[in-house]
């Protein structure tokens, strides 16, 4: 149910230089999600009446980014005043004039910040009848956060920053996280106030902080359970490392689904894959996107999928798929590389060394060796031969390949779309198929084999090849 009281302004209008990145820092994905996607996930899970996020650089991309991933987002643009302090207030001036209540501060790059972490704060917030909440962390290393300054009885004072802290505050373990909670009415009154007297001549939001408490407001930090939940990303070290924790948190999460993963360490599921229970999942396996694996399905090793859905009790080998679908009991690799539009139906082989595309092969129906099939149809129960390519591509476009059922067709034949091999038809053995092939016929268009009789001894003599070909020919004869 929607918490009309309660409102949530997502932070994501800096640089984000230290990633040094062409990709605005918000943008960059953990486990499949842009990190402010993940933030607003969170968003979502609390229900609040407003999500307002502030956008300033490349903002057009993070803008368009967020609006596809929260559609109900606010999008508010930051100006030239620079600040979380400013960020926030124009957040702020973007909620209707009436809304009452309290108001979330998260950052765009804080991705592993759950939804239970700040409903707590919220709580915690509301019990207190607090003007304002930090949600902080004790860190053994607090290089670069703003410090938690508490007075003699132990209560919040204000927030120094690490470039405005002195040598005693900048030995503080107590960091702000930059998740807070505000009542709105508070930030009404305080954020106007803030000024740009500081080591960044920014607006920093933290010093609301001592400003509410010196108007005799509640103000409180409440430390977090474990750090890592409030790690922020700032460069490509802090990415990774949360990609990592996030990923033991989804394979583990699976395993305790009924997922048997045998090598957590170099198996990496997106938060958008689905698994059932009874899939096993191999060493060095990449789940990406929007895959769903049904029950009993076994991938990997060595297998990465982008959306690809696999039915009950397929097998996936050393396969690379993009957009496949593979029906129950299929098998399909070693080696193949599925690409978009490949549709394999049940009990389906798709082999060792094959790149299918835009092609549908029906059940039970198998394409095993060394092959090229795009924009193909095949039915169902044919077989085709190894080392077999459809020439779909004339240069300037592409064309379809129709393959009955119960076809077999030779190896290392060639397909020249268009073309259509008839229910029950057989190739031969390099056959070039240019013509249809009606149901039922063998076309072949191979030369007939001519043997020169004696032309090695003839031609070659005293080699190797002569010699043996003498020494066959006295075997036979004796
Ligand atoms: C901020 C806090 C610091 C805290 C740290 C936690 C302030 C002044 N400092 O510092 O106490 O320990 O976060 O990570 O708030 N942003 C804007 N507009 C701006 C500036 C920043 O939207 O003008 C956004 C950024 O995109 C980011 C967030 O605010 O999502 C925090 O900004 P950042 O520059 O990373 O702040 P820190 O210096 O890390
Ligand atoms: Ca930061």
């Amino acid at each position: 149910m929607t918490d009309t009281h309660l409102a949530i302004i997502v932070l994501a209008a800096g640089e984000g230089t230290r990633m040094k990145s062409a990709t605005p820092k918000v943008l960059h994905p953990i486990a499949g999600v842009p990190l402010v996607g993940h933030v607003l996930a969170t968003a979502r899970e609390l229900n609040a009446a407003h999500v307002v996020a502030v956008v300033r650089h490349e903002r057009d991309a993070v803008a368009s980014a967020i609006s596809e991933l929260l559609p109900e987002t606010l999008i508010v643009d930051q100006d030239d005043l620079p600040g979380t302090g400013r960020a926030v207030e124009l957040g702020v001036d973007a909620l209707p004039a009436d809304f009452e209540g309290d108001v979330v501060v998260v950052s765009g790059d804080v991705p592993l910040l759950d939804a239970g972490t700040v409903t707590a704060l919220i709580e915690a917030h509301r019990a207190a009848a607090a003007s304002a909440t930090v949600l902080s962390a004790i860190l053994d290393d607090a290089t670069g956060y703003g410090r938690v300054v508490r007075s003699v009885d132990g209560g919040l004072d204000r927030i120094v920053e690490q470039k405005d802290a002195t040598a005693d505050e900048l030995a503080i373990t107590e960091i702000n996280s930059g998740t807070y909670v505000f009542s709105v009415r508070a930030l009404r009154t305080v954020l106007p106030r803030i000024g740009t007297d500081n080591a960044q001549n920014e607006k920093y939001l933290t010093d609301a902080v001592s400003l509410l408490r010196g108007a005799g407001d509640n103000v409180a930090a409440v430390p977090v359970s474990e750090p890592w939940i409030v790690a922020g990303i700032n460069d490509r070290v802090q990415l990774a490392d949360a990609a990592l924790r996030l990923n033991q948190l989804i394979v583990r999460g699976w395993q305790r689904a009924g997922v048997t993963v045998q090598d957590p360490a170099s198996t990496w599921i997106d938060l958008t894959a689905k698994l059932a229970p009874d899939v096993e999942i191999l060493p060095g396996t990449q789940i990406k996107g929007a895959t769903v694996v049904e029950r009993g399905a076994k991938i990997g090793p060595d297998t990465t999928l982008l959306d690809c859905e696999i039915g009950e009790n397929a097998v996936v080998k050393r396969t690379d798929g993009t957009l496949a679908v593979i029906g129950a009991g299929a098998s399909v690799g070693p080696f193949a590389y599925l690409r978009p539009g490949t549709y394999l139906d049940a009990d389906g082989k798709i082999g060792t060394f094959v790149e299918t595309k835009n092609s549908h092969i029906g059940a039970g129906s198998k394409v095993p060796h060394l092959s090229y099939i795009g924009d193909t149809t095949v039915g169902e129960g044919s077989n085709v031969g190894a080392g077999t390519i459809t020439a779909n591509y004339d240069g300037v476009n592409k064309h379809k390949t129709v393959v009955g059922s119960h076809v077999r067709t030779g190896s290392h034949n060639v397909f020249v779309a268009p073309v259509r091999i008839g229910d029950g038809a057989y190739t031969g053995a390099g056959t070039v198929v240019r013509k249809d092939v009606p149901a039922g016929a063998l076309a072949i268009n191979v030369a007939p084999q001519r043997n020169m009789t004696g032309w090695v001894e003839a031609n070659r003599p005293g080699t190797a090849a002569a010699q043996a070909a003498a020494a066959a020919s006295d075997a036979t004869a004796s």
